[in-house]
């Protein structure tokens, strides 16, 4: 087995680090060879706080990965997160060189949109082109072969925080990994989830993690805005410890048991037990308590995220509505509350066009590292020319990406 055929994604998230890792099919697809998750407990609101528990957690979750798939991980690509994740959308403008666009031009002008001033603690993650402009002509994907002499990009540049990529970096360095690349968790949730039907005639994927709510709209096939919200899952717990007055791990085990955020859902007859602090008896309480707790929070989750898409202006561009994914999504009543709150359709996405254990990955959790699996085969998979030639040094990513984004859109 050639390294070349094994692609590994590791999600560091707020409640799990998670290793997957996938095997390239001779028909260019993956199957799902490996999974190992553990615990998290060096992370908060999707950052590294911790590196030592964050590598014990890496190290545990490679482990059993590896274990699982009888193979040694040596790369891997990286998921990140974090509200230090800024998107913004941006144009970029070359001359073209020789009259007839060609893929040094393309890898110019994208360059010459990344190259907007920085503060020094802050770096670009992703460059991703929504549209080529040549001389007046608008709406162009591959604008490689046209005549013209001016070249413009739109595209939406995502960045990070320096010291947050770096600490996953380190983390997964202090393992024997190599990272290939840092990647946008909730980019990779999208390669995971979403279909191209859907990012073509408009989608929001919100993926609702423990410690984060991740939210990205595609329009016309393109990426048009990233934020990341620092709620998630983790709130519920806590609102629920307060709330029924137990200690958090039980919250936690009552939320997965009985939790729902849909009052309608729940019979006003049913019960449940809850433990109680401090050595006094448990109590048995009526379950649609728990969804008085649960509903308006999770009512603010989506509300936040309906903020979000009225301040971005592509609310009325979203013909497929709301996907939405992410451990928290298996509470049930989930998409009802979404469809209410956002005014949208709702559909819960876990990762689709996957082969090998399916069924293990099938759970919205893992849609993002499923999604840094599929992404990392893509890069692996090109095979484009432009890509030999300008690979090596700076260029060498932005080449891939370029190249990637090809693949994407033909
Ligand atoms: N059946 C369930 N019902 C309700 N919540 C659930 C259920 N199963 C898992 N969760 C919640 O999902 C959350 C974890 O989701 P996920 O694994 O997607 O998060 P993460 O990737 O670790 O965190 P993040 O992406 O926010 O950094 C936890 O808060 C957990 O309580
Ligand atoms: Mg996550």
């Amino acid at each position: 087995m050639s390294g070349q055929e094994i692609i590994a994604g590791l999600d560091l998230g707020s409640t799990k680090v998670c290793a997957i890792v996938g095997e390239k099919t001779e028909d260019g697809g993956v199957d799902i060879i490996g999974v190992g998750s553990v615990p998290s407990k060096g992370l908060k609101k999707g950052v590294v706080v911790n590196i030592e528990s964050t590598v014990q957690s890496i190290r545990a979750a490679i482990e059993q990965a590896e274990a699982m798939a009888g193979v040694d991980i040596n790369t891997v690509y990286a998921g990140i997160a974090g509200s230090h994740v800024r998107g913004f959308n941006q144009e970029g403008v070359a001359a073209i060189a020789n009259r007839e666009v060609d893929h040094a031009d393309v890898l110019r002008v994208l360059e010459q949109a990344k190259a907007i001033p920085l503060p020094g603690d802050r770096q670009v993650l992703h460059v991703l082109p929504q549209e080529f402009i040549v001389d007046e002509q608008d709406g162009i994907r591959e604008p490689v072969g046209m005549s013209g002499v001016r070249l413009e990009v739109r595209a939406h540049i995502v960045t990070a925080a320096t010291t947050s990529v770096q600490n996953i970096i380190k983390c997964a360095e202090r393992c024997g990994l190599y990272v290939a690349e840092v990647v946008l968790q909730p980019l990779a949730s999208s390669d995971a989830v979403l279909s191209e039907d859907e990012k073509e005639i408009g989608v929001v994927l919100i993926d609702i993690g423990g410690g984060t709510t991740d939210v990205m709209i595609y329009v016309d096939g393109a990426v048009v805005h990233t934020s990341v919200i620092p709620m998630g899952g983790i709130n519920l717990t806590n609102d629920i410890a307060t709330g029924l007055r137990t200690p958090m791990a039980e919250a936690e085990r009552i939320k997965i048991k009985y939790g729902c955020a849909s009052p309608d859902l729940v019979d006003t007859e049913e019960t449940m037990e809850v433990p109680s602090v401090g050595g006094r008896p448990a109590r048995v309480v009526p379950r649609q308590l728990l969804c008085d707790i649960v509903e308006p929070r999770v009512e603010e989750f989506f509300s936040a995220c309906r903020h979000v898409i009225e301040e971005t202006g592509y609310g009325s561009m979203l013909a497929s509505g709301a996907v939405i994914t992410g451990g928290s999504t298996l509470l049930d009543g989930m998409s009802d509350v979404a469809e209410r709150v956002l005014g949208l359709p709702v559909r819960r996405g876990h990762a689709v066009a996957v082969g090998g254990l399916v069924d293990v990955v099938r759970s919205p959790a893992y849609a993002t590292a499923v999604g840094l699996v599929k992404y990392g085969a893509r890069q692996v998979a090109d095979e484009l020319p432009m890509v030999d030639v300008l690979e090596g040094g700076s260029a060498g990513r932005l080449g891939r990406k370029i190249g990637q984004w090809f693949r994407e859109v033909f």
